[in-house]
């Protein structure tokens, strides 16, 4: 029998307590093999620049979203899949970020959704709260912002802009997010936050007193080639698949692979044609 999936109400019990497990994940075979070791799979809009190549999530689309988000639920079991709200799917009114959302739970079976933004998104985080709907929030570097801050740069060292980013943690708080993602910020403030709210915070190059932590799975598996300098590599599967690539061109050119044994036994030699008499 498959374990029971972690839900919003389990990860929002997890305040203070043992430390929440987050990683991305876009396509199913991915997914399968982090499920077992992560409490939530997010399907991250991160996903326009690091499956699509996009320069930022600008370009991300609800549908995209979609699309992965099946895959991911369909080959999970135990974490909660947690699915990022694309740029222009909810920011221009609640009744808007209910019609995307609703699509997103529908048509996916994921378990919860993840949008940026503070005091401005309060009023949609709570418009969705309270029809059923699951809510992370995201503060601090919010990607979808990036021609505002004028590059992909941490947030929050400036005195004014510790104070708005904890205003808009509380915002969001208040609204009725169950858990909030702080991004790229000075550690003092990701601890700061996270002392102050009672909802769990999930960071990203934060602060190790964070409830969780969050990477994107291509930059903690060694297959970005930049990756932001908050990432800590647990493997280098990028030096593998270009050795494998490598060993695999020289096999097929030197007739090496394949031999006999990679290809089908057939129960009886073919017949040869038979000749016309
Ligand atoms: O899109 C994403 O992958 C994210 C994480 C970096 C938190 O939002």
């Amino acid at each position: 029998m498959h374990p029971k999936r972690q839900t919003s109400v389990d990860i929002r019990g997890r305040k203070g307590g043992e430390k929440i497990v987050v990683l991305t994940a876009y396509t199913a075979p991915v997914a399968r093999l982090l499920d077992p070791h992560v409490d939530l799979l997010l399907v991250g809009d991160s996903l326009g620049m690091v499956v699509y190549g996009m320069p930022d999530t600008l370009g991300v689309t609800l549908d995209m979203m979609i699309a992965h988000s099946r895959a991911v639920v369909n080959a999970s079991s135990q974490a909660m899949v947690l699915v990022d709200m694309p740029f222009g799917s909810y920011q221009e009114s609640p009744e808007q970020a209910f019609r995307s959302c609703a699509r997103v739970m529908a048509e996916t079976g994921a378990g919860a959704v993840k949008l940026e933004g503070g005091v401005e998104m309060a009023p949609a985080i709570r418009f969705l709260a309270e029809r059923g709907i699951p809510v992370m929030g995201h503060v601090g570097l919010t990607p979808q912002h990036v021609n505002v801050f004028g590059g992909f740069r941490a947030q929050g060292r400036e005195p004014e802009a510790k104070e708005r980013i904890l205003k808009n943690a509380l915002a969001i708080q208040e609204a009725g997010a169950f858990a909030v993602v702080l991004e790229s910020m000075p550690e003092t403030l990701g601890r700061d936050i996270t002392h102050r709210l009672a909802i769990p915070t999930i960071g990203i190059g934060a602060s190790p007193a964070c409830d969780g932590q969050v990477l994107v799975v291509d930059d903690m598996l060694g297959l970005t080639e930049n990756p932001p300098a908050f990432v800590k590599q647990f493997a280098h599967v990028g030096k593998q698949i270009e050795q494998a690539a490598s060993a695999y061109a020289k096999e097929v050119k030197s007739g090496t692979f394949p031999t006999t044994k990679h290809c089908l036994a057939g129960p009886t030699p073919l017949q040869a044609p038979r000749k016309k008499c």
